[in-house]
């Protein structure tokens, strides 16, 4: 017998299946967002306290830029860090970007070093810019890098 297109379709259905069900759901897609650049001021070492070792960097100032958001980060905000007895690094950041359309934005993230060094954040936006609206309930995640006293964050929107 010649497999004929539907027979080759549901083996191709059959291998997805067995390929990809153990693995769960299809997962979320994501979509490129923006890199952020942000200087840091100097430290403020808080010490150690009960939760902790709290050390809080001001953000003197940085640049964004993605396909559809572009902009300054003003110097208004921080970190305010927390490092555990693991040495596990918790970020608590606050910036305030304005756009190139003059449009203000609250970003704010928290996450931590993870076991292999890179380090997570997740992030929440408030706005109240037209514009930039659709900010407000989207779901962010962002790689962090520091590079001197430059911290870069990569970021994506979780989509379909
Ligand atoms: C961030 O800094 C990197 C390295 O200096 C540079 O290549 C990039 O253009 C900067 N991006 C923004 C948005 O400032
Ligand atoms: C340190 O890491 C170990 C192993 O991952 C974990 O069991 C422990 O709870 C951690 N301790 C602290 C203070 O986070």
């Amino acid at each position: 017998m010649k497999p004929t297109l539907l027979t080759l379709l549901s083996l191709l259905t059959l291998t997805n299946a067995a390929v990809f069900s153990p693995k769960g759901p299809k997962p979320p897609g994501l979509t490129y967002l923006y890199t952020v650049n942000i200087t840091g001021g100097e430290a403020a070492p808080v010490g150690l306290g009960p939760r902790g070792y709290r050390v809080v960097v001001p953000i003197v100032g940085g640049s964004f830029s993605g396909p559809k958001l572009k902009g300054t980060v003003l110097p208004i905000g921080g970190d305010w860090a927390l490092i555990d007895a693991n040495r596990t690094v918790t970020a608590d950041v606050r910036q305030t970007f304005k756009t190139d359309v003059s449009a203000y934005i609250q970003v704010t993230e928290t996450g931590s070093t993870q076991p292999d060094g890179t380090a997570f954040v997740r992030l929440a936006y408030e706005t109240g810019s037209e514009k930039c609206y659709r900010l407000n309930t989207i779901v962010a995640i962002g790689i962090l890098k520091l590079t001197g006293n430059t911290l870069t964050i990569d970021t994506w929107q979780v989509s379909t």
